[in-house]
């Protein structure tokens, strides 16, 4: 019996390998399209990318594969839960489910729908008219209504479209933690509002020269771990991260010579991506085991060095008086404790891409509200921008003067990405929870920043939670590394903390 389920295990992994090379060319193929493609290029990349989608699809979705995951489910491989095997069968048999249960003719009208709609949505956005795009939503939500009860669900419907991105995390759970988070936000937002101190942040506005940029923004990404020799650095409209296999792991950003920070962040954030990448075990590649937990997780690791490390004090004490000298123009004049305080800047603001690390969360929690509310049929689409800007102005002080600053922003629901913002505001807590357990058990991190050494804090990283994978789920990876379950209080105590010093409340 063991030695056929061993050989089913052995075919399973190599049958996922190949999967997984397949999907890395598609990787690669879609990095160049985001960055180097001639335009002419495009309609042959799109076929290019069709005909691997429809392969990999092929081959995931063969009966083989349930064939080989029933036998290996029924031995005593998978007798721990925790084993790699256990692990590596656990997560396909999620994804395979998921690819069988829907039908190809629903999988076929969602990505036709979303084309359009994506197309609506430009238009609305364009003409800052949300009734424009208000049937597509409507339209969208309801094919993912569909989708969710294919796939089925436990307690709501929200729940299966939230296992794409955060699997094993619940509507209810995060609804419980961000109520918790709301009422002491919108309190904090206000007391730094009503505080006269506010920064200069015309000194980040200044001259800086785009290649002088380039190589302070490399030097701090390698500064904190990003292995150049496994990965690379490029130039996009929208920055991102992508993994085309182990040693070759890429980030992106964008350059305005008129701001100092968008470029420097963004690059911490994204190399933040990368090292949670580079830090996966090679061994597993193309594995579960070898994969990261969640979009959560993830964020988790890219806003923990754009500004529980980036944004720091003691992380500027250490460059700061490089970065003057690379930008000294623009910077002899300007002390540390004004450049600090620049670039934490906190205001209420229309949209959420530009938002500071304390209203950001904001913006994620009202949207959150407003897509759960239309999922579960308590929100009218047509409804959308009157909540929208209610809730605005109850959270921010401020209404958006129309839909393109207000509702019609962002793109993910006119892809029918519902389920995926909530992931951003549980990055930002899982930084937090996980930021303050290293605090405790590393001793004094500021002052390692202070002296430029990141790697105590990175080996912890790898050690609790790049090197294993999915082995645990979102939630259950953070009682396992902190000891306690998520919870708001540890962002909010950050925040408290380090404004509080800032704005003098
Ligand atoms: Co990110």
């Amino acid at each position: 019996m063991a030695g056929k389920a061993e050989k089913a295990l052995g075919e399973l992994v190599d049958l996922c390998k190949e999967i997984h090379l397949l999907r890395s060319c598609s990787s690669l193929l879609g990095w160049d399209e985001r960055t180097y493609i001639p335009q002419k290029g495009t309609p042959h990349r799109a076929e290019q990318q069709s005909l691997l989608a429809g392969i990999v699809h092929d081959k995931f979705t063969s009966p083989k594969i349930g064939d080989l995951l029933n036998e290996i489910e029924n031995s005593e491989l998978v007798d721990d839960p925790l084993s790699p095997a256990a692990v590596n069968v656990r997560e396909i048999r999620r994804l395979y489910d998921k690819e069988v249960k829907l039908p190809k003719s629903l999988v076929e009208e969602i990505s036709r729908t979303v084309t359009l709609s994506e197309q609506a949505w430009v238009e609305a956005r364009k003409k800052s008219d949300f009734h424009m795009f208000s049937p597509w939503l409507a339209k969208m939500t309801e094919l993912k209504r569909q989708q969710a009860d294919a796939i089925g669900y436990k307690k709501e419907r929200y729940d299966a479209l939230l296992d794409d991105y955060e699997p094993g995390e619940t509507a209810e759970n995060i609804k419980k933690v961000f109520d918790g988070l709301r009422k002491e936000l919108v309190e904090l937002v206000e007391a730094i509002g009503s505080s006269s101190r506010r920064p200069d942040i015309s000194i980040l506005e200044r001259n800086y020269p785009v290649d002088k940029q380039e190589v302070v923004s490399k030097t701090a990404s390698a500064s904190i771990g990003f292995d150049y020799n496994g990965g690379r650095l490029d130039i996009t409209t929208h920055p991102f991260c992508t993994t085309i296999g182990p040693g070759d792991v890429r980030i992106t950003t964008r350059y305005n010579q008129n701001h100092f920070g968008q470029a420097f962040f963004g690059v911490l954030h994204e190399s933040g991506h990368g090292l949670y990448e580079q830090g996966l075990d090679p061994q597993y590649a193309g594995l579960p085991m070898g994969e990261s937990v969640s979009l959560g997780i993830h964020e988790s690791q890219s806003r923990m060095w754009e500004n529980f490390v980036g944004r720091s004090k003691p992380f500027w004490i250490y460059f700061f008086p490089w970065v003057k000298k690379v930008f000294w123009e623009s910077l002899n004049d300007v002390k540390l404790d004004d450049f600090y305080f620049a670039i934490n800047d906190v205001r209420p603001s229309l949209i959420r891409v530009e938002a500071d690390e304390v209203t950001y969360n904001l913006h994620i929690l009202l949207r959150f509200e407003i897509e759960h509310a239309i999922f579960a049929g308590d929100l009218k689409t047509d409804d959308v921008p009157g909540v929208w800007n209610e809730n605005f102005k109850r959270y921010f002080g401020i209404v958006p003067p129309d839909d393109a600053r207000g509702c019609l922003q962002d793109v993910h629901w006119s892809c029918g990405y519902i389920g995926y913002f909530p992931t951003y505001t549980l990055g930002n807590l899982y930084a937090a929870q996980f930021f303050a357990k290293a605090k405790e058990e590393l001793g004094n991190l500021d002052e390692q920043f202070s002296h430029g050494s990141f790697t105590d804090l990175l080996s912890w990283l790898r050690e609790k939670i790049h090197k294993h994978g999915m082995r645990y789920r979102a939630p259950d990876l953070v009682k396992e590394v902190t000891g306690k379950p998520l919870s708001h209080e540890y962002l909010m105590s950050y925040l408290k903390e380090k404004y509080g010093m800032l704005y003098g409340i």
